[in-house]
């Protein structure tokens, strides 16, 4: 029997990608958020009847990918043909279901790169000049600011990055690192100059503007972009010199697109494969006003490609936009950013070692929202839930019902609905757990499905069918009852198809049934079943340790590999892992400068005092720093900061301000700095020490 369906009246064209990952690390968990993500909304697209295509690729271009194949001793073309059907494997083996997992580097992108290019080029958007950069003269390579080490030229400290400090956060241009040395070769780099190609972002900026308040992305992170606005676009570099793993730049010979260039290209190229392969076309899907929808599920880090540059690419050469960029947060592990000392670094590889795949796809969709705030996979929140919710409840109510029907009833549902009221709230509920999956509130469509789980499982206690089934006279309740909780089991099922594919291919088998959307809207009265089989076991702890145990010395990363989603330290660290992560030669501006949230519990390890500066003196050599002696009341604290730009010494002698005082000392080159005075200010002359109100007394804690 079969009643009215929930099929949406219009069906959709929808293209979604993830962003591809690097082809020189291996897949982890912070990217199996996203491509859960995006495989959980596209296969709901399906199930809805809507025409949805899925593709990604491995990115294989770029510098460090380059090294890292030279250090393997074979080509980066052997690289990443390995790496790339590693991921796929990893990918497959978690469901995630794309209609093509292919790779960079192939004709199809090369094509499509120099289309865009030459588009981008003939309607004037790409300017030549000639930069200088650092060089490396026995690698003979231009050096990215990553592969430069040497000292602070803030506050000296030594075996720095090539653009900021971890010791004083200062950030700075490769060229004024002192003592500069190639990671490469150890050699000290060159300045030398070399012609570059930039795209003209700039031209862009009112239609970007528009785009990005256009519904396309999250307000918080359209705000987001507001800051560069302020700070004005810049033209963009796109070019790379030889040697580089990339696509040469047409009519430049020994120039190279820079991998963020190819990268996004390689959606298309992708889908363009895939279409080729299947009698497909792929152009109304990227040509301007089509009513095809493309959706990018990308992390926030890399948010300024996906929604500056890459919309302007698009639409400089003549595309359509994005319908959405969806951005998700990082993942953390038991609340801290993952680790490898920890073994909170895991592999997709190793967690399927170990445990089922879908249970970390319904975790991560019992957490997933709209929203860009970081997902925690808390290892005991994850068996609780499990085995609460999908053993305890769904799968339950399956095991409590079926082996009556297939014993007692000859495997065959009844001809009635027991409790139709019910029934009713389980299929009127399919259109609101839909819009929270269109939506991507999936947290709110797998509460929503848990509390109809519990709904069923009430039902079933109540009628205790376990009981009627002794009573002669109750024999036709009982098949009723029974039949009545296959029903509601395969409700939920259809629900969590998207969530959790496999589970609900083995609940198809049993229910002999193909699920679509609007099935959960049909009954199966007098419908044949099959024998029950424990469709899922338990998570025990001792699974979920031995992940981490391996994880901790597996790693395998190449010094190239930047975790992807690895929550970042702070605003300065993130820039500087950002960077890793994207390769070589990024603007500041390039960079996500998104700060990290830190817990109550971390904020509250800061030790506040308020200081009294008793000396303050320039410092040799140093052209940020001035030392300081604060007085924190009988205890006396060195502390090296870098506020010389906006005070003179002595006008900082007596006056009271806040400083950090657990901060674990630090040695510096003019000496050891043991604490970090509070200022605030854009920088320069304006840049104001804290001072607390009169009455304040050196060594009282600041609350
Ligand atoms: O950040 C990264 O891991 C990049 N490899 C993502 C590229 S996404 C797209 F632009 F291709
Ligand atoms: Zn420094």
């Amino acid at each position: 029997m079969s009643t009215t369906s929930a099929q949406p009246a219009s069906k959709r064209r929808i293209l979604t990608t993830s962003a591809l990952p690097y082809a020189n690390g291996s897949i982890h968990l912070g990217h199996l958020l996203e491509h859960i993500q995006t495989d959980i909304w596209t296969r709901f697209q399906r199930m809805r009847g809507h025409e949805c295509y899925s593709v990604c690729a491995d990115d294989a271009h770029g510098t460090p990918v380059m090294l890292k194949a030279q250090e393997l001793g074979i080509t980066p073309e052997q690289m990443v043909a390995q790496t790339r059907d590693e991921h796929h494997q990893d990918l497959i083996d978690f469901h995630v279901d794309y209609d093509n997992y292919y790779v960079t580097h192939s004709e199809e992108n090369k094509e499509l790169c120099e289309l865009v290019y030459n588009r981008l080029n003939d309607a004037g958007y790409i300017s030549k000049r000639t930069i200088s950069q650092l060089y490396d003269p026995e690698k003979e390579m231009f050096l990215p600011d990553r592969f430069i080490k040497g000292d602070c030229p803030s506050c000296g400290a030594e075996n720095q990055n090539g653009d900021n400090c971890d010791v004083c956060s200062a950030t700075y241009s490769p060229t004024e690192v002192k003592n500069p040395r190639s990671v490469v070769s150890g050699a000290t780099p060159i300045l030398k100059d070399s012609e570059h190609y930039f795209f003209d972002l700039p031209k862009f900026e009112e239609m970007l503007k528009g785009w990005i308040r256009s519904g396309a992305i999250q307000t918080e992170m359209a705000n987001k972009l507001e800051e560069w606005f302020e700070q004005g676009l810049q033209q963009w570099d796109i070019s790379r010199d030889a040697p580089y793993f990339g696509f040469e730049i047409p009519n430049a010979p020994g120039k190279y697109f820079y991998v963020w260039v190819d990268a996004p290209v390689g959606y298309m190229a992708s889908f363009k494969n895939f279409c080729n392969n299947n009698g497909l076309d792929d152009a109304p899907f990227w040509a301007k006003d089509t009513d095809t929808e493309l959706y990018h599920f990308i992390g926030k880090d890399i948010m300024y490609f996906h929604c500056l540059f890459w919309p302007a690419m698009l639409e400089g050469a003549g595309f359509r936009k994005p319908t959405g960029v969806n951005i998700h947060g990082f993942v953390t592990v038991n609340g801290a950013k993952m680790s490898k000392s920890t073994g909170t670094f895991i592999k997709a590889r190793t967690y399927l070692e170990h445990l089922n795949p879908e249970y970390l796809r319904y975790y991560f969709a019992s957490k997933l929202n709209d929203s860009v705030t970081d997902i925690d996979l808390n290892f005991e929140d994850f068996v609780l839930k499990v085995n609460s919710d999908l053993v305890g409840k769904v799968v339950n109510i399956a095991s409590r019902c079926a082996g009556f029907i297939t014993k007692r009833f000859d495997g065959k549902l009844s001809d009635n609905i027991e409790n139709p009221e019910l029934l009713a709230e389980f299929q009127t509920a399919s259109e609101s757990i839909a819009s929270h999956i269109e939506a991507r509130h999936y947290h709110k469509a797998i509460r929503d499905i848990m509390g109809l789980a519990d709904k069923a499982n009430q039902y079933i206690d109540a009628q205790a069918p376990w009981v009627t089934v002794k009573d002669e006279n109750k024999q036709a309740l009982t098949h009723d009852v029974c039949s009545m909780g296959i029903h509601l089991f395969r409700i939920l099922v259809v629900y969590l198809t998207p969530v959790m594919p496999k589970l609900s291919e083995q609940a198809q088998a049993f229910l002999n049934d193909e699920f679509t959307w609007a099935s959960a809207q049909e009954t199966k009265l007098g419908h044949p079943i099959n024998k029950f089989k424990a469709l899922l076991q338990r998570v025990e702890m001792d699974k979920v340790n031995a992940i981490i145990e391996d994880s901790k010395d597996n790693l395998g990363t190449a010094k190239a590999e930047k975790p992807k989603n690895e929550k970042p330290k702070n605003e300065k660290k993130q820039s500087k892992e950002a960077k890793v992560m994207k390769d070589d030669g990024l603007s500041p501006l390039e960079r996500d400068p998104i700060a990290e949230e830190i817990s109550f519990e971390d904020f509250a390890k800061i030790d506040l005092r308020v200081a009294r500066i008793a000396k303050a003196e320039h410092v040799e050599k140093a052209d940020k720093l001035l030392r300081l002696e604060l007085d924190l009341g009988g205890d006396t604290k060195q502390v090296f900061a870098g506020i010389k730009s906006a005070y003179q010494p002595e006008d900082l002698e007596g006056k009271l301000t806040v400083m950090v005082a657990n901060l674990a000392p630090r040695k510096m080159r003019f000496g050891m700095s043991e604490g970090m005075v509070l200022a605030a200010g854009p920088g320069g002359s304006d840049l104001f020490i804290l001072e607390p109100h009169d009455g304040a007394q050196p060594g009282m804690k600041v609350k």
